[in-house]
């Protein structure tokens, strides 16, 4: 199908704005994406006319946002395919899944010498959670090495695999390289030695189809903002009976069943792991977020924005002393580069007098830049909304910005 991108970039108010005197090219869509027109109007919508808490009162006002946000729940469930809407945790984002999942299952698995095996591009939020709670439980975080192309070394991961490795945490898709990791086989591998494994779908979720009862992982974590929703709220998907499994995370109103002042039993699933009012607003706009994508449908927008990344992979390449940081065959439209002798923070700059905006520096991913033996990169990402008329701008803009440094 041929996207309407004037239609769709209509929907983004952000779009219109100019920056600087000059229009905005917002190419920094892996740090988080603009906003539909409708998930806007929902966030207004709950503050102008619905607020209320959820899951607690017998008012109108409190039926109708539980049952609105219960809604989005079931929709993230059929979006990921997961098999109850009571695995879809609502959390704090990405982070907040992850440092969950260490924190509970962590704490309650790891021995002292046991293994969380995690790669050398995992984002920060995908590696300090494990160092904490290692350090607590005297277990060992390991690093399974990629590739100069910035590929995972197969053969090295099922060489780490053993029965000490509890759990393997792994990105579905490089946010500063782009790379988009075979997660399916991955995951096969670390269940063959009994370890849970965790996807971080942070970058994945609004590029790739994701469908956790095929992959088969066991916790798959992803964030509202990076799919055209809200900010702080996200999701942590857990197998059921793991969830089930695991103690809860934070203490609080929702997420018990009987309390005393000497001890708490707890509420059953989802609200285990829901203590405290939530983002309902958030929440409940997450829903117009993924129908907004699902209407586009997943298919076009990886085909859309695979022909835009290889587009500007070939303009970039025509710039002198410019290198394009990770060259995997498989890659989301997520684009890093170094030039020789340029500082990506002065081009970054310049770039943002042009109105363009990309991010610079090392992207959360310290051991990815030490491993390419940078300090920081330039990284344009893109989005459905953008167009190649947008990536000649950048290409004018960097070439602008050389004849200046
Ligand atoms: N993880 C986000 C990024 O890559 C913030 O920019």
């Amino acid at each position: 199908m041929q996207l309407d991108i004037n239609k769709i970039r209509k929907d983004f108010p952000l779009l219109s704005r100019t920056i600087h005197g000059k229009k905005i090219v917002y190419l920094d869509n892996a740090a988080s994406t603009l906003k539909p027109q409708t998930v806007i109007d929902k966030l207004t919508n709950y503050y102008t006319l619905e607020t209320a808490n959820i899951h607690r009162g017998i008012h109108y006002l409190s039926d109708e946002g539980t049952t609105k946000y219960e809604d989005s729940r079931s929709t993230i469930k059929n979006f990921i395919n997961a098999k109850h809407s009571h695995e879809v945790i609502f959390t704090g984002g990405t982070t907040d899944s992850i440092n969950l999942v260490a924190q509970t299952y962590g704490r309650q698995n790891l021995k002292p010498g046991d293994e969380i095996l995690i790669s050398t591009m995992e984002h920060h939020s995908n590696i300090v959670p494990w160092q904490i709670i290692a350090q607590e439980k005297n277990a060992i975080v390991k690093e399974i090495p990629i590739d100069d192309n910035g590929d995972i070394l197969i053969e090295e991961y099922k060489k780490l695999l053993n029965k000490k490795t509890k759990i393997v945490a792994l990105t579905h898709i490089s946010n500063t390289i782009g790379t988009i990791n075979p997660i399916k086989e991955l995951i096969e591998y670390a269940h063959q030695v009994g370890a849970i494994f965790l996807v971080d779908a942070a970058q994945s979720i609004a590029h790739t189809k994701i469908d956790v009862q095929s992959l088969n992982c066991d916790f798959l974590v992803f964030s509202s903002h990076k799919i055209y929703g809200p900010t702080g709220i996200g999701i942590l998907y857990g197998k059921e009976d793991l969830l089930n499994s695991i103690p809860p995370y934070k203490g609080g109103g929702n997420m018990i069943e009987k309390v005393s002042i000497e001890r708490s039993s707890y509420n059953e699933l989802p609200h285990k792991f829901e203590a405290g009012t939530p983002h309902i607003a958030g929440g409940i706009a997450f829903k117009d977020a993924i129908n907004y994508v699902d209407n586009i449908g997943l298919d076009n927008i990886a085909q859309y924005e695979e022909n835009l990344r290889q587009y500007a992979t070939n303009q970039l390449q025509q710039i002198n002393n410019l290198k394009v940081i990770g060259t995997s065959k498989k890659k989301s439209s997520i684009l890093s580069f170094d030039i020789k002798d340029i500082h990506p923070h002065d081009l970054g700059t310049l770039l943002d007098r042009q109105g363009i905006a990309v991010r610079t520096g090392h992207h959360c991913t310290q051991p990815l830049m030490k491993r390419y033996n940078l300090i920081a990169t330039t990284r344009a990402s893109f989005s459905f909304y953008n167009t190649k008329e947008e990536i000649d701008l950048l290409i004018t803009g960097i070439n602008k910005s050389l004849t200046m440094l």
